[in-house]
């Protein structure tokens, strides 16, 4: 029995679809008299409905109570002094979290693409060369973005799962002198997390730039980028920093400014233009920041608590934690009979675990076994990972010993269920 004046939620969504679809009634016997001619559509008068899922994949991830708070936060105008202040927190929250002082910081109002393309847009002008590390999926969207505006693009490649030598990335840099050489840090098609000690000295042996992206990475394995000499470093909100996906921190150290703001064209992009965005962001030292675009104020806010979320807990606390849980996970694996997609240890990407797809069973049933009777997401491969790999992210909040052991039994579960192929 319900007390009084209390009413059950179902008893609720059947009164809001019953005043939906009077409305929708009422609204069609209008049109006739009204000069619209496409009626609002039914789905529209229906409430929004979002399951509840397990996250467990390559991002985004689940997002902790208190960043989904912060969103929620009423909106400010993007040109208020309250949002500058949120902005210039963020920017050093982002400092914090690349280890850098570059004043040139600042987060994309966009996903991690968006600060893929500003840097490429931005550092690279038609027929100079760039060099791309491709490794996985990442490698291949910036040799495309690349051509895309007409550079002289040579790839570096490799099969998912493998990684450049310092001496080969020196052959082919000395070769192609690219003005820009594209590293994945956190190369999360394949789980690999790629070493980047010395590359950044290779670089500037020959003035190329170096651009390195952390999206699946940052948070959860050590980077340092004014240490490691990266000019050019970028990442997602939405996976171990676990903000909603829309923002991407992004840092340009002198040598990326000094090649940006000395361009003989404009980048083609106006949005990504660095030359607006730097005034934007505070970060050019005019007095007064203009109008350029309307930011995304409650991703923003997002962005800053989980920036905040990671100042309090600490780097290394953060990356130590990752590493442990993926330990953890990894050895669960291995015990459930599973094969590890990348053999090196010290090699494995702690935030996103490949497995290599088990004999004689078919990837996509063991997944969607799983979303189905789990109410969780894992993925496949992605780009040249595909039939490869399956993929677990335990990232940010998810990113527990509690969560390993669902995702491990999700993951017995379909193994013990789903059809095997004959041998
Ligand atoms: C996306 O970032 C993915 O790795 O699938």
């Amino acid at each position: 029995m319900l007390p009084m004046g209390t009413i059950s939620r179902g008893t609720r969504l059947l009164g809001q679809h019953a005043a939906a679809l009077e409305c929708c009634s009422v609204l069609c016997r209008s049109m006739s008299s009204s000069s619209l001619r496409v009626p609002p559509p039914a789905c529209m008068l229906r409430p929004l409905e979002v399951p509840f899922r397990y996250l467990f994949g390559p991002g985004p991830s689940n997002v902790p109570p208190r960043v989904l708070a912060a969103g929620g936060r009423p909106i400010v105008g993007h040109m208020h002094p309250e949002t500058y202040q949120i902005m210039n927190d963020i920017k050093e929250g982002i400092r914090y979290a690349f280890q850098t002082t570059n004043p040139m910081t600042l987060a994309m109002s966009g996903s991690g693409h968006t600060a893929m393309e500003c840097a490429v847009f931005n550092t690279v002008e038609p027929g100079e060369s760039v060099l791309v590390a491709i490794n996985g999926v990442w490698g291949e969207r910036v040799a495309e973005i690349a051509e895309r505006i007409g550079a002289n693009v040579h790839t570096l490649v490799k099969a998912p799962g493998g990684y450049f030598t310092n001496e080969e990335i020196e052959k082919a840099i000395s070769k192609h002198r690219p003005v820009l050489f594209f590293l994945t840090h956190g190369e999360s098609s394949a789980g690999l997390a790629h070493p980047v000690d010395g590359i950044g000295d290779i670089c500037r042996k020959y003035n190329s730039l170096f651009l390195v992206d952390t999206v699946a990475s940052l948070g959860a394995a050590p980077i340092f980028m004014d240490k490691q000499k990266i000019d050019i470093l970028y990442t997602g909100s939405q996976k171990a920093l676990n903000a909603p996906p829309g923002t991407a921190p992004i840092s340009f150290n002198e040598r990326a400014c000094q090649k940006m703001f000395n361009r003989k064209t404009k980048p083609v992009s106006y949005l990504l233009d660095m030359t607006h965005l730097s005034n934007y962001w505070g970060n050019d030292g005019k007095p007064a920041r203009d109008y350029h675009h309307t930011g995304p104020v409650s991703g923003f806010f997002c962005l800053r608590e989980s920036l905040a979320i990671l100042a309090e807990k600490g780097l290394e606390d953060s990356w130590r934690h990752h590493r442990e849980v993926a330990e953890y996970l990894w050895k669960g694996l291995e015990d459930l009979g599973l094969k590890l997609f990348i053999k090196e240890k010290d090699l494995r990407l702690p935030s996103v675990t490949t497995i290599a797809i088990p004999d004689r069973y078919e990837w996509r049933q063991l997944l969607t076994y799983i979303m189905k009777h789990h109410q969780m997401e894992m993925t496949g491969g992605l780009g040249p990972s595909i039939g490869m790999v399956m993929r677990v992210g335990l990232m940010g909040y998810n990113c527990s010993k509690f969560n390993a052991d669902k995702a491990l039994a999700a993951l017995e579960d379909a193994l013990k269920n789903c059809k095997k192929h004959k041998a």
